[in-house]
């Protein structure tokens, strides 16, 4: 199936993933004016009245761009919602998305049928991410757009399945926009994820160390130092499974090699728990290995497509 007019004419096929407290409006600018779809969380705008003006700034910023630069357009812009009964936001954070119709919605952590049909109501496309077959059919069948696979070595919350078995599940009755995340952090990796099934890939970690990121200096650092080793999954932060880096687990005084198991009771995204465990609690993918130094978001998007043109070219795709 051919994917929505929305997503067809991205420089390259990438979608930025929202990250909790890291991404803002001038990251989601500056990724949306380099070509690729820009993201962030509705819940990072704290308190939530800041969100309409995080929403004005995004959309002026994009316009700006446009009238500026006619020839090469900036790509659609993505307002992820946690949709799990914590997130006490929920129906203030989709009326101001209304408002401003946003043209994607990713959902997370629960998919719900008045969500996606409010979404649609305005013209938008829903993008709900999983992190296994059951949950991709669940979502499809709630009235989905399209699915986020959300495979092993993701940064945050992350799943345990390998992209190519997670990919070829899905792929085997869903032939509707498909997006994999997980550890890309190449231009090689974007193409890989195409050839194993997916239209796009889903990219978060790498865009950690970059100018316009909302972290700490010694977290872009550490994302600039680091690799896969330095990855730990664990459930013990929210309740649910995923990677952060290590040294921000030992700053904080925990031993990552021997973490008390938590379970989803402890799940809550409405106060400001959630916000500062993120803080100190550095979530971070597999893929940082490919991240040599902190620049601007426009030089890691030029840098992966030069990466994608010489990988097709490799395998002689053109
Ligand atoms: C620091 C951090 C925060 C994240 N916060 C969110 C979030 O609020 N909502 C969400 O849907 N996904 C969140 N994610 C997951 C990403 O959307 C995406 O699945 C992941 O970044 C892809 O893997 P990668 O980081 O290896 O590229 C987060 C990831 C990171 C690294």
């Amino acid at each position: 199936m051919a994917l929505p007019p929305i997503l067809q004419k991205l420089r390259l096929p990438v979608v930025a993933s929202p990250m909790f407290i890291v991404s803002n409006p001038k990251q989601v600018i500056a990724q949306c004016t380099s070509g690729i779809v820009g993201s962030m969380p509705a819940l990072n705008a704290r308190p939530a009245e800041l969100l309409d003006d995080w929403l004005a700034e995004i959309e002026a910023g994009i316009a700006a761009h446009n009238a500026a630069h006619p020839e090469r357009p900036a790509a659609p812009y993505a307002i992820n919602q946690i949709v799990h009964k914590s997130n006490d936001r929920l129906e203030h954070d989709m009326a101001v998305c209304a408002k401003y119709k946003v043209p994607i919605v990713i959902t997370s952590l629960g998919a719900r049928e008045d969500i996606n049909a409010a979404v649609h109501a305005w013209g938008g496309i829903v993008l709900h991410d999983i992190i296994n077959n059951k949950f991709a059919k669940k979502a499809i069948e709630k009235g989905a757009d399209g699915l986020i696979a959300v495979a092993t070595g993701a940064g945050g919350h992350a799943g345990v399945k390998h992209p190519f078995a997670l990919v070829q599940e899905i792929r085997e009755w869903f032939d509707g926009p498909l997006l994999l995340s997980g550890a890309i952090g190449t231009g090689d990796g974007i193409l890989a994820a195409q050839a194993c099934g997916a239209d796009l890939a889903y990219i978060g970690s790498i865009l950690i160390a970059t100018e316009e990121a909302r972290a700490a200096d010694a977290y872009k650092q550490a994302i600039v130092e680091g690799s896969s080793d330095d990855i730990v999954y664990t459930n013990l932060f929210t309740g649910v499974h995923g990677n952060y880096l290590r040294g921000s687990i030992e700053a904080a005084g925990l031993d990552p090699e021997n973490l008390p198991e938590s379970d989803p009771s402890k799940m809550n995204f409405g106060g400001n728990a959630a916000a500062k465990a993120w803080k100190d609690i550095w979530g971070c993918g597999q893929g940082i290995n490919a991240v040599k130094e902190v620049l601007p978001t426009a030089a890691v998007i030029d840098r992966l497509e030069r990466e994608y043109r010489a990988a097709r070219q490799r395998l002689m795709l053109t």
